[in-house]
């Protein structure tokens, strides 16, 4: 029984020596180098190409190497159970990279580094609270509008099915948007994307945000129409944007948004699943499926996520 790692550009070694330790011996075969892809029962993907399951004939599990499975369950034989890995730093990072891109935006702090490059000393007004609604209540949102409100924030989250949570004003469903949206300051996506959440971001979304709204986007680029992001700060629907995701990454170096004075771009790092936590979940997950027993963040197909 083998292990595959299909993951084109990522190094796969960190992974296999993290898996050696918790499992020393184990076949584990690294893409495109698969020794005897027929013994392959178990493969942790991140953008495989269309037909790299096509000689693994005996595989009966693919987990993604981070929480989004986007783009995979389409390429997956019938019969293979589709996971995904979740971990405590990945919940934890996430958190802290949505506090700081809104507490960057309240205390002005990319307005305060330019000024210090130009030797400017002078006080800028700042806001100490403000309302944030969270697209996607799930492992992540949850956690991270459970601690925004924790914080002190007013809270407000938005699910596909109904949810009560205690210190988050809850809605469910797309008639329940506009409700969701009204009086937000601060708009964080943290959805997966599906055939329903695609182009979300919108201008109607923003129009139905307060005046001078602030995104912060974690989700996945192809939730966000481009060009209603630049209208909606070119006319202070929005008042700035932090992007983490993008529909063609690494962002294309001509892309407006790079240069754009109102937008922050990281580069897919709002939280990264390191070797050892990636390690630790899918060897739970490899001696869950040799057991017969049930396997942790199991991808409902139907729903996409
Ligand atoms: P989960 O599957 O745990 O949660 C998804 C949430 O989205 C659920 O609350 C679900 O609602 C909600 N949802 C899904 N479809 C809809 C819809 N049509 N309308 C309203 N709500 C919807 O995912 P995670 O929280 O673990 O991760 C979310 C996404 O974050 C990932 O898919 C990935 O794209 C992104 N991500 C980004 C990272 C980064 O570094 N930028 C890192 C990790 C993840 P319900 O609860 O009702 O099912
Ligand atoms: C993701 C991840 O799904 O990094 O984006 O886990």
């Amino acid at each position: 029984m083998s292990l595959a790692l299909i993951a084109p550009g990522r190094d796969g070694k960190a992974f296999a020596d993290c898996l050696h330790q918790l499992q020393p011996g184990l076949d584990i075969q690294v893409w495109p180098h698969l020794s005897s892809p027929d013994t392959v029962e178990f493969a942790v993907c991140w953008q495989p190409p269309a037909d790299a399951f096509k000689p693994l004939t005996k595989l009966k599990v693919v987990q993604s190497l981070g929480a989004g499975v986007d783009g995979l369950a389409p390429l997956l034989p019938p019969g293979v159970t589709l996971c995904r890995t979740v971990s405590e730093h990945l919940k934890r990072d996430i958190r802290d990279y949505v506090l700081l891109a809104i507490l960057a935006n309240q205390r002005q702090w990319q307005t305060l580094a330019q000024q210090q490059r130009h030797q400017q000393w002078q006080q800028t007004p700042y806001r100490r609270t403000g309302t944030v609604g969270v697209l996607g209540l799930g492992e992540l949102g949850r956690f991270v509008a459970e601690q925004l409100a924790q914080w002190g924030f007013s809270v407000k989250g938005w699910s596909r099915t109904p949810k009560v949570i205690s210190g988050i004003s809850c809605f469910a469903g797309i008639k329940t948007l506009g409700d969701f949206a009204g009086e937000l300051d601060y708009v964080v996506c943290l959805l997966p994307l599906t055939e329903q959440t695609q182009g979300l971001l919108n201008r109607d979304l923003f129009q139905k945000l307060k005046k001078a709204a602030y995104l912060i986007h974690a989700g996945r680029g192809a939730q966000l129409i481009e060009a209603d992001l630049l209208e909606a700060l070119a006319n202070g629907q929005l008042s700035g944007a932090c992007l983490d995701v993008f529909n063609q990454e690494p962002l294309p170096r001509q892309h407006p948004f790079w240069r754009h004075p109102q937008i922050t771009i990281t580069p897919h790092t709002a939280s990264i699943t390191s070797s050892q936590d990636l390690a630790a979940a899918v060897y739970q997950n490899y001696l869950a499926m040799h057991h017969g027993k049930a396997l942790n963040h199991v991808v409902d197909q139907t729903q996409g996520y």
